[in-house]
């Protein structure tokens, strides 16, 4: 028997519209001041900050409410050193050819290369796993659906918690990743979707001008 009990929707609390406004113009404003960091200092992060960013994601809206998504939370120095050996080894073909010109050219202005010394600098790498099947019986795993989409948006979440508890972030992926799943040691089903480099930024931090170069709303979004 499916499980269809419905609850009272719980109130969000009252706001006017202009409070509606400004507070949607904060949280824009909050948002377009995130950057990807590609160069990290030591410095710690608390891991309540990536417990409350992972449960965040954890709340994202899912196909079925499948909830296709695990994240291995990596902080120990043996692993992030076999993490950067491997996605390093992954990355010097991708840059010696493997990617293509259309692709290298397109990474071109973001002066991106294979060293990526920061998986072992950054405090925290957050591997994300998209699951697949998934379901409580492991010998009896059912369908998940829109899987990329979910994990997206449960990574948009975890992303924006981050940036909000003033913490930097990368979305890093080595490509082919597979590598992830045994140093996770996570099963076959489960495919490596990226991985969330948090942080500090270190004192040597730039940011591609590139970087900048945002869409406006007139050329993102159309009304009908
Ligand atoms: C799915 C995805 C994969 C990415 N992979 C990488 C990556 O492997 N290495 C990297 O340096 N940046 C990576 N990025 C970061 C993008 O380069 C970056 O978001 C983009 O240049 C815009 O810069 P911004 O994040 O500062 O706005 C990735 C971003 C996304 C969303």
């Amino acid at each position: 028997m499916p499980h269809r009990e419905a609850l009272p929707w719980q109130p969000y609390p009252h706001l006017t519209d202009s409070e509606r406004v400004t507070r949607a113009r904060s949280f824009r404003d909050a948002m377009a001041s995130r950057r990807s960091c590609r160069m990290f200092s030591e410095d710690p992060v608390p891991r309540d900050v990536i417990e409350a960013a992972l449960a965040a994601a954890g709340s994202a809206p899912s196909g079925a409410n499948r909830q296709p998504w695990h994240f291995s939370v990596v902080s120990s120095i043996e692993a992030k050193c076999a993490i950067r050996v491997a996605a390093e080894e992954e990355e010097r073909a991708f840059y010696n050819g493997r990617a293509g010109s259309e692709w290298l050219d397109a990474l071109s202005p973001l002066g991106t290369g294979a060293d990526k010394p920061f998986l072992e600098i950054a405090p925290w790498l957050i591997v994300v796993f998209a699951q697949r099947r998934g379901g409580p019986d492991p010998d009896n795993l059912k369908q998940n659906y829109y899987v990329t989409e979910s994990v997206g948006i449960a990574c948009g979440l975890l992303l924006a918690t981050l940036h909000q508890a003033g913490v930097a972030t990368l979305v890093h992926t080595p490509s082919p990743m597979r590598f992830l799943n045994r140093i996770c040691r996570r099963p076959d089903h489960e495919k490596p979707a990226m991985v969330i480099v948090a942080g500090h930024p270190g004192e040597d931090a730039t940011i591609p001008a590139h970087a900048l170069e945002k869409k406006s709303l007139e050329q993102i979004a159309s009304w009908l």
